[in-house]
């Protein structure tokens, strides 16, 4: 029989994680229980002691959540992942596990809208400071590190620019200068791309987007190695408590199955949209890995297996203009989440970045005829007669 590190990503992503019970289940059970019974009460100190392994409480211990985090963390690379109730508790459990009053944060001014806001309005509060540099420029991130910088911070690509930025070079800046690298890998997944393998110190993800893959459920994770996830992060979970629930989890073990899969038809889908677009009247500039106009395209086939799923482009006209395609759109849904069957489009402007001053948006390269699509699994000719009516208007 082959070795566990022998099997192929999708068979991991099918098999890792369930340990099956006595009743013989073939799919992954729920565990719907908050507590755990022990057979004495030796057995609960020493559970409780960490003497013993075992089963506890449902904020910290659920087997469900245990399958999910044991799957994700085979496909990652990574030794330890501990799962979350958002993609967002994620990144907030893993700032309070690291990082101290005093230390700073070094990040990538393209990143979500809401990580932005967490760093600069609420760990700003606890003595946590971030500063913004310009994902692709090495040069940047080299200089602004300081000597209270102790977190590289970064998507790849990123949202909704679909920037990218060499991992390994920086992954080798950041222990050189005694910093983690934390990569938001979210948008590729492990199915495209694989941080920890290019040096990384911790992956962190939204389940909620392709990971879930079908747009159902919200939840999170981080993972990495033993110390820095399985004692530190997952010490403030325990604490805490933003835990991802066992139903999440068994719908998040059941998007992992087919991500390999999904994210290849993702990326076929978006490869063809990408240059569909580019020929369209109206459309100024398009943004997608996979095009060769890409300024960091020679990155794809190599850190990044494919272009992958989201492409975003920008009509002339402005915020008019880009309402005018979206509102003409009938298939396509008009929501901020990405990764799911469905195409989802947004205007990052008023949407996922519209919490962010003007300065903000402005750095961070976000237009007002900026529009992203998280290109689904539809039929591609359908996708695109949807997007040609708003088009021919521009
Ligand atoms: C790149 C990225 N990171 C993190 C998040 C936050 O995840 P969640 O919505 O699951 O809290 C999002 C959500 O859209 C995202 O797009």
């Amino acid at each position: 029989m082959r070795t566990r590190d022998e099997l192929g990503f999708t068979t991991l992503a099918i098999r890792t994680g369930h340990h099956r019970t006595p009743e013989g289940e073939h799919g992954e059970p729920i565990f719907t229980t908050s507590s755990y019974v022990f057979t004495s009460a030796r057995e609960a100190a020493a559970r409780f002691a960490g003497d013993e392994s075992g089963n506890i409480y449902s904020r910290f211990t659920n087997p469900t959540v245990t399958a999910f985090e044991e799957r994700l963390a085979v496909m990652e690379g990574g030794e330890c992942c501990v799962a979350t109730a958002s993609g967002m508790s994620a990144i907030l459990i893993l700032c309070m596990g690291l990082l101290k009053a005093g230390d700073r944060i070094l990040s990538s001014r393209s990143i979500f809208g809401s990580t932005t806001i967490l760093f600069n309005k609420y760990l700003s509060r606890f003595g946590i400071e971030t500063s913004y540099v310009p994902l692709a420029d090495l040069d940047a991130w080299e200089e602004a590190i300081g000597p209270d910088t102790r977190l590289l911070f970064l998507e790849t690509p990123s949202n909704p620019l679909t920037e990218m930025v060499d991992i390994r070079a920086l992954a080798d800046l950041a222990h050189s200068r005694g910093c983690l690298l934390v990569v938001d890998n979210c948008f590729c997944t492990p199915a495209l791309q694989r941080p920890l393998a290019l040096g990384a110190d911790l992956v962190m993800h939204s389940a909620t987007k392709y990971l879930d893959g079908q747009g159902r459920c919200v939840g999170g994770a981080v993972v990495g190695d033993r110390k820095l996830v399985g004692e530190e992060i997952f010490g403030v979970l325990r604490t805490a408590g933003p835990a991802m629930s066992p139903f999440n989890a068994w719908v998040f073990l059941k998007g992992l199955e087919t991500l390999e899969l999904r994210m290849l038809a993702h990326s076929c889908n978006a490869q063809v949209l990408a240059g569909w677009l580019r020929e369209q009247p109206g459309v100024i500039e398009v943004h997608y890995p996979g095009l060769d106009s890409h300024p960091q395209h020679r990155l794809v086939g190599d850190q990044q297996r494919t272009g992958g799923g989201i492409v975003a482009f920008e009509v002339r006209g402005g915020r008019e203009a880009a309402w005018r395609v979206i509102d003409s759109t009938r298939l396509l849904s008009i929501t901020a989440n990405l990764g799911d069957t469905k195409t989802t489009l947004t205007h990052p402007a008023t949407t996922t970045h519209g919490r962010l001053t003007d300065e903000e948006r402005k750095s961070a390269g976000i237009g007002e005829g900026l529009i992203r699509i998280a290109v689904g699994l539809e039929d591609i000719e359908d996708i695109e007669a949807d997007l040609a009516r708003g088009l021919a208007t521009l």
